[in-house]
């Protein structure tokens, strides 16, 4: 077990409230606990029986197909269409007049909403475009756009012609981007001028235009208006989205795909510097949002209004802002800024106007919220929210009890839902009308979903243990793979603890067999919500001319959860490397890979704790950084250099 795991185990022994649902939530909920017994009965049959929420064009044969594993085929022979699926049927259901998203711009007072029947029109006259353009069935599209309702357009159009998207989240960096489009060969890039965060422009098309000079084979983009600052076009290559999508065709003949067509690339860190293209297909993907979002969020979609507060960037906003809510015909609400612009009662008043009855985010913020007082959402009408959800890493006690408290008024259910890009759908959580929540605990496999805690030779652990998080058994939503890198998603995933998906994370099944999530085992970070790779951002350091070497640690963060401190060796010509040094590192890695990425702290030192075979001892670094007592130095090859480190850290601070 890792010392992160082993600290993060101590904290949680001594929690042991309980929030059962209330008897009128858990009497209207969608559904009760005799699902988990279904679910047991037979897993494969529960899935096939839940994939009736979807329209197929043609029945699949079979529910799963597992023959060739860890590669799975769910729903084999079946053919369906996912624009269809989320926007089609519901205007032939009669549902075309219902508010798809109601969206809110950062700058006061930019509001609008648009209909099914609206939304439809528009990804029809996209998918036009994108056709007209040459893309085709398989042709990856990549897509760089803010938090507006041309990005979901732009998704579903993708996905209505059978054009893989790869949505890259806007605060990446040109090369970041470069990369990604690259290892996925994507020949169209969907983007914007930039959009709105905390009163400023995020620049979009520029940073486009720059990660294109390395890729030559990109012979479109199509620009969506959104700032009005002035852009560079490129004569013959960009394109305006009012000029070719608001002019074209607002009907589209859809064809159907097979059920395991890819739908989507969403690449995310690892542990090397490469980041993973995690690919999700059609049917089963679809399935795993939908019906997740159902089932654990209550969704009553005639009368819900619902907010996934997180950029579509991520996993969280495809699955749901865009795929789960849009396939359950769902009204929500798209926020493009940040939660304190220009105030800190943003949020709070976009849950009192909409009056959203289901709010899902990121303990990060509820964090932030907490800092900033509970006087401030005291000042509006929360009444209408009835569920309340956290996702992205493990939600400490003291914010749980906060959340339910000053948000969700010592009413509502709050769900701690465990999952991954991986993943595509929620994995582990409580389900509102049933389970007695813990807070700081996900509680419990969900129905059709399996798993377990193992030690480090792969036995399952007894109740009141720790150690490594695993999934059982496949599930519909799966990742497919890795583009273009099989043995990476055996190696990955699924070699050490064979016939188990490992999901990288710490866990402990407490005394009554419920799950707590205790973060990373491996060199990954979560920064707010955010996946990150410490060798990542140590390759970007030691791309600088000036730096020789360099360690890069997740150290505790109130706020943030993990935060980035890097330690390095300057090469012998930066002397130095003068009082600018710090600043100078941290902006070239927001440059190399992203703002997310921008270390908090960067400290100079002469030499970095190795072992005898050369492996650095991060362990001890994130000691330094979290300013505690160094552990066990004994099987450093020098044990002088933590001295020598902690001092320097000293006269940095
Ligand atoms: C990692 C996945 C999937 C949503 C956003 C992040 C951590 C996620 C929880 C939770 C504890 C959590 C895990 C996981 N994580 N949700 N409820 N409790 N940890 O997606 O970037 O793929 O990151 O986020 O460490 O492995 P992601």
């Amino acid at each position: 077990m890792t010392d992160t795991v082993t600290s993060a185990l101590a904290n949680l022994a001594s929690e042991d409230r309980t929030f059962p649902p209330s008897a009128e939530f858990a009497a209207q909920a969608n559904v009760d606990a005799s699902i988990y017994a279904e679910a047991d009965a037979d897993r494969v049959a529960f899935w096939g029986e839940r994939a009736r929420r979807l329209t197929w064009a043609e029945p699949f044969e079979q529910v799963l197909d597992w023959s060739d594993a860890p590669f799975a085929k769910w729903f084999v022979g079946g053919k369906l269409n996912v624009a269809v699926n989320c926007l089609d049927r519901h205007v032939e259901a009669g549902l075309g007049d219902r508010v798809a998203y109601y969206f809110e711009g950062e700058p006061e007072g930019e509001r609008s909403s648009i209909t099914y029947r609206e939304l439809t029109e528009r990804v029809c006259q996209a998918a036009n475009v994108l056709e007209g353009l040459g893309v085709r069935a398989g042709d990856r599209v990549a897509i760089y756009m803010p938090m507006v309702p041309e990005t979901v357009v732009a998704m579903l159009a993708c996905a209505r012609i059978g054009a893989p998207h790869t949505v890259v989240f806007g605060g990446f960096s040109a090369d970041a981007l470069a990369t990604r489009i690259l290892d996925c060969d994507a020949r169209v890039v969907l983007t914007a001028d930039g959009g709105w965060r905390k009163g400023a422009e995020v620049p979009l098309k520029s940073v486009v235009d720059e990660a294109l000079e390395q890729c030559p084979d990109v012979r479109s983009t199509v620009v969506v208006r959104r700032t009005g600052s002035a852009v560079t076009m490129t004569e013959g290559r960009d394109l305006w989205w009012h000029d070719t999508v608001d002019a074209a065709e607002r009907t589209h003949e859809a064809q159907a795909f097979d059920a395991e067509h890819p739908l989507y690339v969403m690449y995310t860190s690892g542990t090397t510097g490469k980041p993973k293209g995690i690919l999700h297909t059609s049917a089963g993907y679809l399935l795993g949002a939908a019906w997740s979002q159902w089932e654990v969020f209550d969704l009553k979609p005639e009368t819900d209004v619902y907010w996934t507060a997180a950029d579509i960037g991520w996993v969280t906003g495809h699955s749901y802002v865009v795929y789960g809510p849009l396939a359950n015909a769902t009204t929500s609400v798209i926020y493009e800024g940040a939660p304190d612009a220009p105030h800190r009662g943003r949020w709070w008043e976009i849950v009192e106007r909409y009056k959203v009855s289901i709010l899902y985010c990121a303990p990060t913020a509820i964090r932030t919220f907490m800092k900033w007082g509970a006087e401030i959402p005291a000042k509006y009408d929360l009444s209408s929210l009835r569920l309340i959800g956290s996702v992205g890493e493990p939600i400490n006690p003291e914010a749980y009890v906060w959340y339910r408290e000053h948000i969700g008024g010592g009413r509502t259910p709050v769900v701690d839902t465990w999952w991954q890009t991986e993943t595509g759908s929620l994995m582990i959580s409580p389900l509102p009308g049933v389970t007695a929540g813990k807070p700081g605990a996900a509680m419990r496999a969900l129905p059709g979903i399996g798993a377990d805690v193992v030690d480090d030779a792969g036995n399952p652990v007894p109740d009141g243990s720790g150690g490594y998080l695993v999934l059982t058994e496949p599930w519909p939503s799966m990742l497919r793979g890795i583009w273009g890198d099989d043995e990476r998603y055996r190696e990955t995933y699924w070699s050490r603890f064979p016939g188990k998906y490992f999901a990288g994370d710490g866990a402990k099944k407490d005394a009554d067999g419920d799950l707590w999530l205790l973060g990373r085992v491996d060199d990954v970070m979560n920064v707010a919500g955010h996946r990150l790779s410490t060798t990542e951002i140590e390759s970007a350091l030691v791309a600088n001319p000036k730096v020789a070497e360099a360690a890069v640690v997740g150290a505790t963060d109130e706020t943030t959860g993990q935060a980035v401190v890097a330690f390095v060796i300057l090469r012998g010509e930066a002397g130095d490397g003068g009082p600018e040094i710090a600043r100078e590192l941290r902006d070239w890695v927001a440059k190399q890979i992203g703002k997310i990425a921008r270390p908090r702290q960067i400290l100079v030192v002469a030499e970095l704790p190795k072992t005898r075979s050369g492996k650095i001892m991060r362990r001890l670094l994130r000691d330094v950084a979290e300013d505690r007592a160094v552990g066990d130095v004994t099987t450093l090859a020098d044990t002088t250099v933590m001295d020598t480190i902690r001092v320097g850290m000293a006269s940095a601070t």
